[in-house]
């Protein structure tokens, strides 16, 4: 049986990957330090655990693995400290990348679409790069770490820039997790749902499903590269609230207020030819069956909520 690491295994993204490994036979060793995610996000997933640092770990001195997907990572955007964020981010990555290239194990790594920064949508992997915050540029600093090593690697070593990432097990990121969460949250609990003035910022939202299957892609790919992991269309704030009404059964108007953010990205929309071509990735979900299967999970839904009166 194939011998999977998974870094960050415990988080939102990388429990989910860990997950679909498992059911396919694969044997799974989760590497985390618990920093945002949760022994829950595990309980039902058969894999060892390493509970270490990402960036202090003798990766040298762990088990022999086959493939290794790279979700660690620090993923709270509004983090400022910028050694931490370099060193919990690239620095790690930096480690890592030296194993795999010297050992010749296949590496799937998570960069982000922080990398674009606020540059015109679509985004397309050779655009612009001006990332507008530290967590951006340490993700931009690691893909420039993996091009320069695509000489020396003689095996899959492959970025994926998730956009908006959605969907089961991100409850534990907190005020880090995705707008469609929020949102939901609040509207469940009986709230106005409240969003950045006026709510037309747009974003390309992925169903985690498809995040998944993006990096199983990956790691059949035997390439190296750097592939957008987005949908290819965007959705504003305004939309998902409509959207999430319409699973929920309710019809809450949204709550606008002023974005404290200078660096707020306004809107993301991968271009998905590369991805389609180089690795066979192509999203599935669309947003609003992306939507309707997530809160299906979240809330234990009937697959058709009654319409109720809530409207506020
Ligand atoms: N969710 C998104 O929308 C999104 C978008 C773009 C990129 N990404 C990237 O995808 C990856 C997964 O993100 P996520 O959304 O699952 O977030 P997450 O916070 O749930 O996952 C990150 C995981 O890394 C672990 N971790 C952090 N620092 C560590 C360290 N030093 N040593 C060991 N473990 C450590 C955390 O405990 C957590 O389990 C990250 O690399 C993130 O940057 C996510």
């Amino acid at each position: 049986m194939a011998k999977a690491l998974v870094t960050g295994g415990a988080g939102f993204v990388g429990s989910n990957v860990a997950q679909a490994l498992v059911k396919d036979g694969i044997e799974v060793v989760v590497l985390d330090n618990f920093a945002t995610s949760h022994f829950k996000n595990l309980t039902d997933i058969k894999c060892d655990i390493i509970p270490e640092d990402a960036a202090m770990v003798d990766w040298g001195k762990l088990p022999k693995f086959d493939i290794i997907f790279h979700q660690q990572a620090i993923t709270d955007t509004t983090v400022m400290d910028q050694k931490w964020m370099m060193n919990q981010n690239t620095e790690a990555f930096r480690g890592l990348l030296k194993h795999v290239v010297k050992n010749k194990i296949p590496l799937v790594y998570a960069s982000s679409a922080g990398v674009y920064g606020n540059q015109p949508p679509p985004h397309r992997e050779d655009g612009s790069l001006v990332p507008e915050n530290i967590y951006g540029f340490s993700k931009l600093q690691m893909d420039r770490l993996a091009q320069e090593a695509y000489p020396e690697t003689k095996t899959t070593l492959v970025g994926l820039r998730y956009f908006n990432v959605f969907g089961p097990h991100e409850r534990y990121k907190g005020h880090a997790a995705s707008m469609i969460f929020q949102l939901a949250e609040q509207m469940q609990a009986g709230k106005r749902p409240r969003i950045f003035e006026f709510g037309e910022q747009k974003r390309d939202h992925i169903y985690v499903k498809d995040v998944v299957t993006a990096n199983l892609c990956a790691s059949h790919s035997n390439r190296r590269g750097v592939y957008n992991v987005g949908t290819g269309a965007a959705t504003s704030f305004n939309r998902l609230i409509e959207i999430i009404n319409e699973v929920l059964g309710t019809e809450y108007e949204p709550e606008y207020f002023k974005n404290p953010y200078g660096f707020y990205q306004n809107h993301t929309q991968a271009t998905t030819e590369l991805a389609e071509k180089e690795i066979g990735f192509k999203a599935k979900w669309s947003i609003e069956d992306g939507i309707r299967d997530y809160l299906t999970i979240l809330y234990k839904l009937s697959k058709s909520p009654k319409k109720t009166a809530r409207k506020i």
